[in-house]
């Protein structure tokens, strides 16, 4: 049976989807049980959207989008955050998370959005690339908390995808906090 791909807003998950989610986040990043039994994001982000492939009562693939704001040089860009992507194991290997993925960026590019961004590590990079995302290399990524700046580790990939903005704006980027 084909499955069911769903782009939610918040208010649109049920109770049966939300328990579903933290089945596939827990399965994926077991690490991280505790706070996916609270909820379905990481470090208090503010999810937008939800991408999800359903096979019955199972979310076998997701992709969170989280709302937040960084600066590029002098310019405010206000990203959609792509966030939890997984697929569970039974379900890897037929690129399942390249449609949810497109799935949510194309909800995100009908949204109020600058520009989509992520990071990865290097083996993810290519997933990324196949759904349209550009790596960043030319410039530096801070953030500032409690008054100490710390820049993201060389070996974090870093990528955006055009949205409202066709092209990520020059400039050391400031991530306003470093909650990422
Ligand atoms: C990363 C992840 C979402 C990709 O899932 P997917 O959509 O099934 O991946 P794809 O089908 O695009 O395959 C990607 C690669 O996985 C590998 N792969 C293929 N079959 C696989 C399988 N059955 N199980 C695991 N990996 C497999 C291949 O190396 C493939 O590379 P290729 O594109 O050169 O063929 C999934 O592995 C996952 O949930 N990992 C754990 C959570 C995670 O790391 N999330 C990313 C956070 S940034």
């Amino acid at each position: 049976m084909p499955m069911d791909l769903i782009v939610a807003k918040e208010n649109e998950i049920s109770g049966q989807l939300d328990s579903a989610i933290r089945k596939i986040l827990i399965a994926c990043c077991p690490h991280h049980t505790d706070e996916f039994l609270r909820g379905r994001t990481l470090n208090d982000h503010v999810i937008v959207l939800t991408s999800v492939l359903q096979d019955g009562d199972i979310a076998a693939a997701h992709a969170a989008v989280i709302d937040t704001t960084i600066l590029a040089g002098s310019t405010k860009l206000h990203v959609a955050g792509v966030a939890n992507v997984c697929v569970l194991p039974e379900y890897r290997g037929s690129r399942l998370s390249h449609r949810v993925l497109t799935a949510a960026m194309e909800k995100a590019g009908t949204m109020d959005f600058d520009i989509s961004m992520l990071f990865c590590t290097p083996e993810l990079k290519k997933i990324y690339a196949r759904a349209g995302f550009i790596e960043i290399t030319d410039r530096s990524f801070a953030c500032i908390e409690n008054g100490e700046q710390t820049h993201l580790p060389p070996e974090k990939i870093r990528m955006y995808f055009p949205l409202g903005m066709p092209k990520f704006p020059d400039g050391p980027v400031d991530l306003l906090g470093c909650r990422w």
